[in-house]
């Protein structure tokens, strides 16, 4: 993490950004502190109506970028809990500690290398030596507790498509360079999760193992940092907040011969958001020697027996959906009205279009109804009766509806409404039989 000189966001009027971000999230429905009611449990989190919708579609628009619109890559779905003998080839269960520290005087634990001499809760240089902390969670499969049956949750996903790689080779047919995606939940026992979702204990990934020859690793390596770059940058990040890393030798991790992370401007400074890495052939080759499996890719064509390479775009979804929450968030005026707006991409956007019935009239209700009915198909769709028209539109400019559809009493004689643009505020009339279509056109582009 690295802190920008002149502070983050120098060039944001709110510097308290994150707390405006959390505060909306919360308020409207999109991440709620779990077991709020029993006084919360520290750093996890529920997604709410809208959270779960837009955490869905930054989901969704990983696989369609990464499995939908090629024909290299195929997905999967492994176990959460799958053997520990996973985790003993991977190097999880001997590298994949943090060095932890107790302060002597109040009792919190602190990573080592996070700190600097002393404690930041109490300020006590008292501390205890480093001492490493696996992150992985422990349970027991099945009703005895014993070592027989020590299981793990698992701590990234990448290691199920290792496991499958033979499983998918002789099912699709695939050849290197190809890839298998997934996108699930792992788990972490971090010791300091903070930054509302940027750090937490459960979180979800979205990972593409992309296996090729050994001697093509460098330039699919720098392919996949073009193309992720690509991919947030075309969903709506600006590019002064976005930027690659590269690791330095240290850095690197066990398995890696060159690591890249994508950065996101967060309100604390530079963070990751994504790390790209050329693991070379340490998982295959890992496997391989723990299980007693060939898992070589074997080229009929050319007689050539390999194991193949692999570079990893490893993207965490609950830390990108608030890195888009973070960059789309704005306050503007609008007709001498202050409001607050989230510029998401309609492909983010928890709802793309609201319906709105200008009062909630006898009449205008059911042509409403019947507007929305004709709307769902294309778009997910809110549906507002309650408040004035006004307050109705800032309530859907805040959680980032791109359009409003409004049925008034016009609509009633001339069977059209008026769809209104988020961003500028424009307001077009359409016939209601052609609303679907001008809907789909807009989202489509
Ligand atoms: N398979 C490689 C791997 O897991 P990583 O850099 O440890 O690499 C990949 O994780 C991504 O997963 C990170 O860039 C981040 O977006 C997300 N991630 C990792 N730990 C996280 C945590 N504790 N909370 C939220 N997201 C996390």
């Amino acid at each position: 993490m690295n802190e920008q000189p002149g502070g983050p966001y120098p060039d944001l009027p709110y510097p308290d950004l994150m707390d405006r971000v959390v505060n909306l999230a919360k308020r409207r429905g999109f991440i709620f502190p779990s077991a709020e009611i029993y006084g919360g449990f520290r750093s996890t989190y529920d997604y709410g109506p809208l959270g779960v919708l837009m955490l869905r579609n930054v989901k969704d628009a990983w696989w369609r970028a990464m499995v939908q619109l090629r024909d290299d890559v195929v997905g999967i779905d492994a176990a959460i809990l799958s053997s520990p003998k996973i985790w003993e080839a991977s190097g999880h269960l001997a590298n994949f500690t943090d060095p932890l520290v107790d302060c002597r005087h109040c009792h919190e634990r602190w990573r080592a290398d996070k700190i600097e001499g002393s404690c930041p809760n109490c300020g006590s240089t008292d501390l205890t030596e480093p001492r490493a902390f696996n992150l992985m969670f422990k349970t027991y499969a099945g009703p005895v507790e014993e070592d027989a049956t020590v299981a793990y949750l698992r701590p990234e996903t990448a290691q199920g498509m290792f496991v499958n790689f033979m499983n998918v080779l002789t099912t699709t047919r695939k050849k290197p360079p190809f890839g298998i995606a997934q996108v699930g939940k792992s788990f972490r026992n971090e010791i300091t999760p903070q930054n509302f979702v940027f750090r937490t204990r459960e979180f979800e990934q979205m990972e593409m193992e992309y296996f090729v020859p050994p001697d093509e690793a460098d330039t699919w390596f720098h392919y996949w940092l073009d193309e992720r770059m690509a991919w947030y940058l075309g969903l709506g990040i600006p590019e002064g907040k976005l930027r690659l890393r590269h690791h330095e030798a240290d850095e690197l991790s066990h398995y890696s011969a060159a690591t890249a992370d994508v950065e996101f401007h967060f309100p604390w400074g530079w963070d990751e958001l994504e790390g790209i890495a050329n693991r070379t052939d340490f998982d295959l080759k890992a496997h391989a020697e723990h299980s007693g499996e060939r898992l070589e890719y074997f080229d009929q064509a050319s007689g050539e027996r390999y194991v193949p390479y692999v570079i990893e775009p490893a993207a965490g979804a609950t830390r990108t959906m608030m890195a888009f929450l973070l960059a789309a968030y704005d306050e503007d005026e609008i007709g001498g009205e202050r409001r607050t707006v989230l510029h998401l991409d309609p492909r983010l956007a928890p709802y793309q279009a609201a319906v709105l019935p200008l009062s909630k009239n006898d009449a205008l209700v059911p042509l409403s109804r019947e507007v929305l009915g004709l709307l769902q198909p294309v778009a997910v769709c809110d549906f507002d009766v309650t408040q004035s028209i006004g307050r109705r539109y800032r309530r859907q400019d805040e959680v980032g509806t791109p359009y409003c559809v409004t049925v008034d009493f016009e609509s009633l004689e001339d069977r059209a409404v008026t769809v209104r643009d988020r961003d500028t505020t424009e307001q077009v009339r359409v016939p209601i039989d052609r609303v679907a279509e001008e809907l789909a056109g807009r989202l489509r582009r």
